[in-house]
């Protein structure tokens, strides 16, 4: 016993009663939203639709007060010292996009270098190689333990190299591995790099404190917590987002504009040009207040008893290889059965109408590395778990991926 209500806390999810056959295990594809999202997405086209920052009318303000709570909601739920730190995007890759762009146009030089790591989400590997090819930037890779961590020491080494820039992700998407984010950005910063956090799996695991963090750079998406797709949040301290060339140019970013010249918006819009996705901001801070009503250690709690009970039921089916770590997992575990296809065994939970994803979860240089030393040849089947699910829940997946094995290896 937790004392989190799985039970009262699954209420809250229309999807739930409308599809109550499924097991829902992608959620750190997209997780599922609240009534409270899509009531306020609802509520804000039902009553006050209206453009934002622009209008004459009082439509228009309402609009944009609601636009601008929405970025204060946020602002505190991550704790930034200001709402401007706030800069509303489409996602994590808008987001991580604009970083790299922006750096790059300003603060990068030719061979100065980059440091990644082995797990990353194509997100945050791909926006800086595109940019790095041009500017004769280098990318260097912190690489994997034996047992799929980082590896620390080696981190440690590269950071001699004096990276400009490091870029991590907080947590693993294929893993579900919580890295030691505090400790790198430490790190990172004692060897003088800008320090950059792809947070979009991390946040949903729990608040990041971005004054306790003390990182430059922070992103997320609002689907992966509970909020409307097509919204995302870069968080920057203010010095560095004013560094940031735009990536986006148009309406709302300017202060004046004239064929000769044009002077920019100070921030947050200088980083938001054209019509924000204003619904989907009012959704993703429906979804912080609601969430805010709900203990988040407990949270945590149920989800390591749904972690532990789904360990457990691995340790008992022959023939599976597990890849991700039981231990600081946020839950979310790769794994596949011996010799097969990760998407011949998603297909056979997807018709016991257990969902779940299966392939290289864009982490293909991840998976690169896991194929040298196990199954992993064509990806894995990810099994996510969320709040919302439940043991039973992690039973049936048990018992679909135990007949899978006897299917496929028969
Ligand atoms: C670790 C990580 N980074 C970045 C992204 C990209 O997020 P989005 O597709 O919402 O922009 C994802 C999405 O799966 C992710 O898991």
């Amino acid at each position: 016993m937790t004392g989190f209500d799985v039970q009262q806390f699954r209420q809250h999810f229309a999807f739930f009663q409308q599809q109550p056959d499924w097991v829902y295990l992608d959620n750190a594809a997209t997780m599922h939203k609240p009534d409270a999202v899509i009531d306020a997405v609802s509520a804000f086209y039902q009553r006050h639709n209206s453009n934002v920052h622009r209008g004459a009318h009082r439509l228009s303000q309402q609009a944009t007060a609601q636009f601008e709570q929405a970025r204060a909601t946020v602002a505190g739920y991550i704790n930034a010292r200001n709402n401007h730190e706030v800069i509303f995007t489409s996602g994590a890759t808008a987001a991580l996009n604009q970083i790299a762009f922006g750096l790059m146009h300003t603060v990068l030089q030719p061979g100065d270098r980059i440091l990644l790591t082995q797990l990353e989400h194509h997100a945050n590997i791909v926006p800086w190689q595109l940019h790095c090819q041009r500017y004769g930037i280098i990318i260097d890779v912190v690489p994997l333990t034996a047992e799929h961590q980082l590896d620390m020491v080696a981190y440690q080494q590269l950071l001699q190299l004096k990276p400009k820039v490091v870029s991590f992700s907080h947590i693993s998407n294929v893993l579900g591995h919580i890295q030691p984010v505090a400790e790198m950005v430490r790190q990172a910063k004692a060897a003088g790099a800008i320090t950059v956090i792809d947070g979009a799996q991390g946040i949903v695991y729990q608040p990041a404190d971005m004054q306790q963090l003390d990182c430059d750079f922070y992103v997320f998406s609002g689907h992966k917590l509970y909020g409307p797709t097509g919204i995302g949040v870069l968080y920057g301290k203010s010095q560095w987002l004013e560094t940031l060339t735009p990536i986006f140019a148009g309406g709302e970013m300017i202060d004046s504009v004239s064929f000769i010249n044009t002077t920019f918006n100070k921030l947050p819009f200088r980083l938001e040009a054209g019509t924000p996705n204003i619904a989907g901001a009012i959704g993703l801070s429906a979804a912080i207040d609601w969430l805010q009503n709900y203990n988040i250690a407990q949270i945590i709690e149920h989800k390591l008893l749904l972690l532990k009970a789904f360990y457990s039921g691995l340790s008992a089916i022959k023939g599976i290889d597990i890849l991700s770590l039981p231990v600081h997992n946020a839950g979310i575990v790769a794994l596949n059965v011996d010799g097969q296809h990760p998407a011949d065994v998603a297909e056979l939970l997807n018709q016991q109408h257990i969902a779940v994803r299966a392939g290289q979860h864009c982490a293909m240089p991840l998976f690169s590395y896991l194929a040298q030393h196990n199954s992993a040849q064509h990806g894995a089947v990810r099994c996510s778990f969320a709040a919302y699910n439940t043991l039973d829940e992690v039973n049936r997946c048990l018992l679909a991926l135990e007949q899978a094995v006897e299917i496929l290896t028969a």
